[in-house]
């Protein structure tokens, strides 16, 4: 199929790495029904994929389901060594992949690359993490009892998947739940689903069997519906805004389905007095604008003490004016667009909401006119905690700085809200260090660093930004049952 006029510039090696069609039991599946993708920094039509309904998904239970045994056969070093061969494959189209999610999600060519290299991490580590799913032998609990516990795959896996990270998202789920033996459905977002599919294409070059990983694009409900109900679909493993997290947990509950979710946050950013300032500032430049703030570890709340507070406003209103803001594909951007207009209106609410609360604008402000969805990257100093920006994830460029006096008030502010991702600290001061990471709700704290992410560190929340993990040794986990044996040994 032709691919649109639109990736002329984009320059790919292999242009068919963007499947307009979906993957069903390792065949490409097409529909009459299409949901079009566009380049949110110009607006352009990058093509289509299929809006498969629930027909098209229960194939791909079916699909799942019908290799599921076969697959869990392979012994790990042979489950390994097809992962080993598609991270190959992964890190050798860095640049095509890059270029491909840099169209469709926005995100500037380097950041792009860098998700490259961290969805391909995810699969290394699986990988040699599947040779590792060692089991358990228990003392018996009596004279005649063996014990035994081993690990086995849950099964087949649904998991559903954003689009701010098209890439990384779906390796951090289907990497270990290939490592363990299950089968796998992706639904990717469908702002998002050419990488998805490119990342489907390269698993089949690797040698993937067919069916063992099955991407179905479309209108996320008809889909969502099929997944979390079906009585073959063992797990779900969601990415995404808490609202839809709690919906699909609650519905696959009805059939005992095992559940993780990432969902959203709200990560306080915490400078004390003694911390060091340009260490502070760069761990804000990173962690507010990187993917133009729409992640879900993005410092969405800055807590500054009042020693240090102007310092640190000076300095960050330097470096944000230092922020180059364009079409990520262009080489030097740092900041791309945001995905759609909708977080263009929720930037520019939390931005009128601040001011009206009594915040001072000091840099941007406002969406960028002309095509694309561009927003000024944008610091607003004196912010009340009861702004929006403090109540609610702003998923965009937009930083709002909150002044405090004592380590007790910090304290208190970070932990009033009902999100538990991520939180960081910057101080010098070891005793203050630990009081305060002991003190936060949040399942990751990013002292003096503002990225925290890896393949080798447990990924998640508490309180309603989720429970499970992700990476690292416990993200195989997720998709391990135990399974104990206990046996009567007859005396000698
Ligand atoms: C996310 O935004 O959900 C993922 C961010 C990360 O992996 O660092």
């Amino acid at each position: 199929m032709r691919l649109p006029e639109a990736w002329e510039p984009v320059g790919l090696v292999r242009p068919e790495l963007v499947r307009q069609t979906a993957l069903i039991g390792g065949e490409w599946v097409s529909s009459d029904r299409k949901l079009t993708v566009t380049d949110p920094a110009t607006g352009a039509c990058l093509g289509s994929v299929p809006d498969l309904g629930s027909e098209a998904t229960l194939q791909a239970v079916a699909a799942a389901s019908a290799t599921f045994p076969a697959w869990r056969q392979h012994s790990a070093p042979e489950r390994a060594a097809i992962l080993h061969r598609w991270h190959d494959l992964i890190q050798a189209h860095t640049e095509d992949l890059a270029r491909i999610m840099t169209s469709e999600q926005g995100k500037p060519l380097g950041e792009a690359r860098g998700e490259v290299a961290y969805a391909a991490s995810f699969i290394k580590w699986f990988a040699e993490e599947a040779r590792r799913t060692y089991g358990d032998v228990i003392p018996g609990h009596a004279r005649d009892k063996r014990l035994v516990v081993m690990r086995e795959p849950v099964g087949v896996v649904a998991a559903i998947t954003p689009w701010n990270f098209p890439l990384a998202m779906i390796t951090r789920k289907v990497g270990p739940a290939l490592a363990a033996g299950c089968t796998v459905i992706v639904k990717p977002s469908d702002l998002t689903p050419f990488s998805a599919l490119a990342l489907a294409f390269l698993a089949r070059e690797a040698g993937l069997p067919d069916g063992v990983l099955n991407v179905v694009t479309g209108t996320a409900a008809p889909i969502g519906d099929v997944l979390v109900s079906h009585p073959d679909i063992a797990k779900i493993s969601f990415t995404g805004s808490t609202g839809v997290g709690t919906m699909l947990a609650t519905r696959a509950m009805a059939s005992v389905k095992r559940v993780s979710l990432e969902l959203g946050g709200n990560a306080p950013f915490i400078v004390f007095d003694d911390a060091d300032l340009g260490e502070a500032l760069n761990g804000a430049v990173a962690s507010k604008f990187r993917n133009a703030g729409q992640t879900c570890v993005c410092a969405n709340r800055f807590f500054v003490q009042a020693g240090i507070y102007d310092r640190f406003v000076d300095g960050l209103a330097e470096r944000i004016d230092a922020i180059r803001v364009g079409a990520g594909l262009i080489e030097g951007v740092d900041l791309g667009p945001l995905i759609n207009e909708a977080a263009i209106a929720k930037s520019s609410g939390h931005v009128a909401d601040a001011l009206h609360k009594g915040g001072t604008l000091v840099t941007g402000g406002r969406a960028i006119d002309g095509a694309g969805h561009f927003f000024k990257p944008t610091l607003i100093r004196d912010v009340t905690p009861d702004a929006l920006l403090c109540r609610e994830e702003t998923f965009g460029p937009v930083a709002g700085i909150v002044r405090f006096d004592t380590e007790a008030q910090a304290i208190t502010m970070a932990n009033d809200t009902t999100a538990g991702l991520a939180a960081y600290l910057f101080t010098r001061d070891l005793s203050r260090s630990h009081r305060v990471t002991e003190a936060l709700q949040c399942g990751m704290i990013g002292l003096n660093t503002g990225l925290i992410s890896s393949e080798v560190a447990p990924f998640g929340g508490v309180k309603q930004s989720g429970f499970g993990r992700e990476g690292s040794r416990y993200g195989m986990d997720e998709y391990l049952n135990l399974k104990l044996v206990c046996t009567s040994v007859a005396p000698i």
